[in-house]
């Protein structure tokens, strides 16, 4: 099984930014978790962070034949982005977004979330560990027998 996971704007910044809310974990040390998990589940990763929403989608469609399964944190292109949004539904692989924070309890503008619904599941408010949770959910339906639906 082969696996994207696709960082969004300013997360290449996190351990430094807003640790309060975002803590103290660098997104080296997440993706390394992520390999770590990824050898355990059998599962070859592909872990990129994009700034540009253009850049996201590209690497969306970049996944398409080579992806069996996206993790996706679309950091504030959530809130905004119909494009990410098409191209999630375009290329028809299984996404799971995730959100290190639970938007729902932060600011209005955070509680909109246009990419849900072409999500197989949400996992918000676990910190890091929610980018395992949503890799090992992804390996357990391998092979779309199993809908997270
Ligand atoms: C985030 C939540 C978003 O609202 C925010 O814009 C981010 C990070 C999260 O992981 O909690 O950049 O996606």
């Amino acid at each position: 099984m082969r696996v994207l996971v696709l960082h969004g704007p300013n997360l290449n910044l996190l351990g430094r930014r807003e640790p309060e809310i975002y803590g103290r974990v660098t997104l080296a040390e997440i993706d390394a978790t992520l390999e770590r998990a990824a050898g355990r589940l059998g599962v070859e990763l592909r872990c990129l962070q994009r700034n540009g929403e253009g850049e996201m989608v590209d690497a969306v469609q970049e996944a398409l034949g080579w992806a069996d399964g996206i993790v996706v944190n679309p950091a504030a292109y959530s809130h905004t982005s119909v494009a990410l949004r098409d191209a999630l539904a375009a290329v028809d692989i299984p996404v799971i977004e995730v959100h290190l924070t639970n938007p729902a309890a932060r600011e209005d503008f955070r509680h909109r979330d246009l990419i849900a619904g072409v999500c197989r599941a949400v996992v918000a408010g676990f910190g890091p560990a929610g980018y395992v949770l949503a890799l090992e959910r992804l390996a357990e339906a391998r092979g779309g027998g199993e809908a997270a639906r």
